[in-house]
């Protein structure tokens, strides 16, 4: 482990990450996660960073009130430099572990203006970002990138930058800005990145289980991996890598398992202001993962969407997991079943990415 990074929770395996995603990686789930086995690393959705901003309240709670014992990286997205500078030192008076950079997000409204993915067309742009905040941050600085805007031309360029600037870790989603989040992941560029890298670098997109973790850390000659959607789905996946890293069968998963998580999901991530129907809406966004999991034909997902009220919900997760509790979980999703299918892109006046956009 090179100085500096955090270590792993087992000395020497590669590391593992929960991606940010915005109106998912709060206290309330990243507590969720910790309870069913805690990534090496967190990282907060990105705080949005311009002239008139203050992080984010809800946001700073995911750092302030973390219990989970692991470290949590802030994540920021902007252009200004100077606000990005004057954020990134408000957060170092929490106990963050470091600062990372985003410069992946797919957002019309976000790279339009040159924020986030839009940020790769511009290399100028990152250097003069990272020069500043590498010289205002005393920690760690680290980026998260797409390999590239429209295509693959900057990649080289933006890593090189990363070199320059002595940042400590990269994350690579392996797809370009305009490539969304459906299309494949391509992992020989991030194969390229990680082999350019001076720091370690985290394979990201579509590490679908623990069994894919391995196998994309070793296609991919990278250090670790982050997962995002795939963590919704199944919140032991980061156990479940440990137990792979060691050569070891990723513990099997139950219907009667996944019972117990909805249940713990609901009860976490309530909300008392916010109404029961509203909560079971946000309820069935993360069921969307969950259900790609649950039976091969998607008849959890057909009913789940249709649940009105708690009760119904529950009812509905009873008859689809508890009929049969000890039936597995599948650990790989079931091909054909989409969390939200016809909702790849996020609108023109969405300000970043959201389970009401993204699918799997
Ligand atoms: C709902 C949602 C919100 C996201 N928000 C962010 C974010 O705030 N910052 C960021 O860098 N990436 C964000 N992403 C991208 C993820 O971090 C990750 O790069 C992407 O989902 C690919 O990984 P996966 O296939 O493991 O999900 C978001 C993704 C989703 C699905």
């Amino acid at each position: 482990m090179p100085p500096g990074l955090p270590p792993a929770i087992v000395e020497g395996q590669p590391l593992t990450a929960l991606a940010p995603m915005q109106d998912v990686t709060d206290l309330a789930f990243m507590r969720v996660v910790g309870h069913y086995g805690a990534p090496d690393y967190f990282f907060t959705e990105f705080f949005r960073v311009h002239a008139q901003s203050r992080p984010e309240k809800h946001i700073l709670r995911s750092i302030d009130e973390n219990l989970t014992g692991r470290p949590v990286f802030a994540q920021l997205i902007g252009e200004d430099i100077a606000h990005m500078v004057r954020t990134a030192e408000a957060l170092a008076r929490h106990p963050i572990a470091g600062i990372d950079i985003n410069l992946g997000c797919p957002a019309p409204k976000i790279y339009k203006k040159n924020v986030g993915g839009g940020l790769l067309r511009d290399p100028e742009r990152v250097g003069a970002i990272l020069a500043t905040l590498r010289a205002a941050v005393p920690g760690l600085l680290t980026v998260k990138m797409r390999i590239g805007f429209e295509d693959t031309s900057n990649l080289d360029r933006i890593v090189d930058l990363v070199n320059e600037h002595r940042i400590d870790l990269l994350t690579v989603h392996g797809r370009t800005v305009r490539e969304m989040y459906r299309s494949e992941v391509h992992y020989d560029q991030i194969a390229r990145a990680a082999a350019r890298a001076r720091c370690p670098v985290l394979a990201n997109g579509n590490v679908t289980s623990a069994l894919r973790a391995r196998e994309i850390v070793s296609q991919t000659g990278s250090r670790g991996v982050m997962i995002g959607r795939h963590a919704i789905r199944n919140p032991w996946i980061f156990a479940q890598c440990r137990e792979a890293f060691a050569g070891l069968p990723p513990s099997a998963v139950t219907l009667g398992d996944v019972r117990g998580y909805v249940d713990r999901l609901y009860r976490e991530t309530r909300d008392p202001e916010v109404p029961e129907r509203a909560h079971v809406n946000k309820m069935k966004k993360y069921l969307n993962f969950v259900g790609q999991g649950v039976d091969p034909r998607g008849d959890f997902l057909h009913d789940m969407r249709r649940a009105e009220s708690e009760a119904q919900l529950f009812g509905i997760c009873d008859r689809h997991l508890l009929a049969d509790a000890g039936l597995p979980f599948s650990l790989e999703p079931y091909p054909g079943v989409i969390a939200r299918p016809n909702c790849e892109t996020p609108s023109e006046t969405a300000d970043g990415c959201s389970l009401e956009t993204v699918s799997a």
